[in-house]
């Protein structure tokens, strides 16, 4: 503003015009509050005019005070008024895309269900784990020591050949994806002091192709018992108790003579199904004996001073037949349809 501007009533009225046209030319408040401090601030015409004040004479200065001050409130009332259009216009616009469709199809939260199988597992261990026994794990690929001959299969034994055995290449490694949970009991004696309790869960492979009933992917549970003194009556306690929890009150187990190389004598275990679809009946439920001495010395251990049983069997068979499912597909194929019939449990 050049030197010989004045504070008059028509340079007044020319900055608030020029002003008036800045505030007019705002789009929005980003852009209104852009240009405040040359519309009604500190770099605005009025605010320079008002700066003359100083150098007025003393009887000038209540006039061009007052204009001055007219000025202003009607800048910062179009200032204001401005700000609260932009600032209604953006509130609207926030409601209207935070808007809620209550007409909207809801959405849900697919919840997923723990497998049956785990379940299972879990709930067989829990059985143990309260008589006091341990949980033990073997590798999947294991030795062919620890899978066969430790278990005092021969290396021409029949049974070798009996159990469907995938060889890991190279075979000069000797390993195999294990076809029971057995070998688990050699390492348990390896590796625990005795007394020996535990029971193995874990999953096992067999070159079945998939159907119905079988699967080359399956879940076996071991359970294995190495103290002083264990006879065939602690092994047949302990799976009717297991039994009895599993299927009731009412189930019972019987035993029929068998052959495993690692049990002697051994046995096949059937249960009394009391709650089986169609009718109280006896089930095939596993393999199960006394530990074969051989094998106990295989572990280092004193068959004269120790004794011991052993049982196993299958996960997925024993939820079809307790559960009544009858299709081994179902199991494999994880669907969560199939899943929460058993409850979400955590
Ligand atoms: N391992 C045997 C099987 O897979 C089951 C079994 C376990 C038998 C323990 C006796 C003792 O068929």
């Amino acid at each position: 503003m050049s030197e010989n501007v004045e504070i008059t009533k028509a340079s007044v009225d020319a900055v608030v015009s020029d002003a008036l046209t800045l505030i007019q030319g705002a789009t929005d408040l980003a852009s209104l509050k852009a240009i405040r401090s040359s519309a009604v601030g500190e770099n605005s015409g009025i605010t320079k005019l008002s700066s003359l004040m100083g150098k007025l004479p003393g009887d000038q200065k209540a006039d061009a005070g007052k204009l001055i001050t007219a000025a202003r409130a009607e800048l910062n009332e179009a200032f204001s008024k401005a700000e609260a259009v932009f600032y209604q216009a953006e509130q609207n616009q926030k409601l209207l895309e935070e808007s809620v469709d209550v007409t909207a199809a809801p959405m849900t939260q697919v919840l997923g269900a723990r497998h049956p199988l785990s379940l299972l597992q879990d709930e067989i261990s829990d059985v143990f784990i309260g008589m006091g026994w341990e949980i033990a794990e073997g590798p999947e690929v294991e030795s062919e020591w620890f899978n066969f001959d430790a278990l005092n299969f021969d290396a021409d034994h029949p049974a070798r050949a009996m159990q469907d055995t995938f060889f890991v290449e190279p075979v000069e490694a000797h390993l195999v994806l294990r076809t029971h949970t057995s070998p688990v009991q050699v390492r348990s004696l390896l590796e625990r002091e005795l007394p020996v309790y535990v029971l193995c869960p874990g999953r096992v492979f067999r070159t079945d192709e998939l159907d119905a009933t079988h699967t080359p992917v399956f879940h076996q549970v071991e359970g294995l018992a190495v103290d002083k003194g264990l006879t065939m009556a602690d092994l047949k306690g302990t799976l009717e108790h297991f039994a009895r929890i599993m299927f009731g009150p009412d189930a019972k187990i019987r035993l029929r003579p068998s052959f495993f190389p690692f049990t002697e004598p051994s046995a096949e275990l059937d249960v009394w199904h009391p709650g089986a679809k169609g009718g109280a009946r006896w089930v095939e439920w596993g393999g199960c004996g006394m530990v074969n001495p051989n094998v106990l010395l295989a572990a280092g251990i004193d068959p004269e001073v120790y004794s011991g049983f052993a049982f196993g069997m299958g996960i997925e068979r024993t939820l079809m037949f307790r559960n009544d499912v009858k299709d081994m597909h179902d199991m494999v194929e994880a669907d969560v349809r199939f899943s929460k019939q058993f409850g979400v449990v955590l």
